[in-house]
């Protein structure tokens, strides 16, 4: 079963050769969000992809399960249009179709069953979905065991069971990356 990140990791969260899995402009340009766009970053952890989303958005919500991950993520600067949520992410603190975006890097393995139907619920019709993880087809180098993961036709299956279109999947070398649409 997978468990949920220690926060004792958490400066490992913080190591600039993760851009080698995903890079800031990656992430941006699948998010193809407006410089008024209300985004929710799921399992935002110490805000290191936070951080990077920030200056192309609103508003984004900065979502964990954990307080102490957001104490981390208060140890660095706090962007201005950045709030942070503590919340699962199977019972969001959002009403219905509010949010335009919704990303999660690093966490869909950590997840319960419940959060991509909340996921759908949050975002209006057509909100984009981006999730890059961990994928059960990687080699293991790093990130969580890979028994733990899942890979991007397991999360695509998971996510169309509730009503999203898949826009796009690939496998990398270690992760895999997931674009879609909310119904
Ligand atoms: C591996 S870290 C990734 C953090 C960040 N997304 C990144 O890429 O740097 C996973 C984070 O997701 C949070 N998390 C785990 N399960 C969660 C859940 N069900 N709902 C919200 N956050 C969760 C953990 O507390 C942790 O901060």
């Amino acid at each position: 079963m997978a468990h949920t990140f220690d926060p004792g990791s958490a400066s490992s969260l913080e190591d600039l050769d993760r851009f080698r899995y995903l890079s800031r402009d990656e992430l941006v340009a699948s998010l193809d969000v407006q410089s008024d766009s209300t985004v929710a970053d799921i399992g935002s952890g110490t805000g290191f992809y936070t951080r990077e989303v920030a200056p192309f958005v609103g508003e984004l919500y900065a979502v964990d399960l954990q307080d102490e991950m957001h104490d981390k993520f208060a140890e660095h600067q706090i962007p201005s249009n950045v709030e942070l949520v503590l919340s699962p992410a199977a019972s969001l603190p959002f009403d219905t179709g509010t949010i335009d975006a919704v990303f999660s890097t690093m966490t869909f393995h950590e997840v319960s069953a419940a959060a991509p139907a909340e996921f759908d619920r949050v975002l209006g019709p057509g909100g984009r979905l981006v999730i890059a993880d961990w994928s059960r087809a990687g080699a293991g180098e790093r990130g969580p065991p890979v028994g733990e993961r899942t890979n991007a036709d397991g999360a695509a299956k998971a996510l169309e069971a509730v009503g999203f279109t898949i826009e796009s999947t690939s496998e990398r070398p270690e992760t895999f990356m997931l674009e879609a649409t909310s119904s």
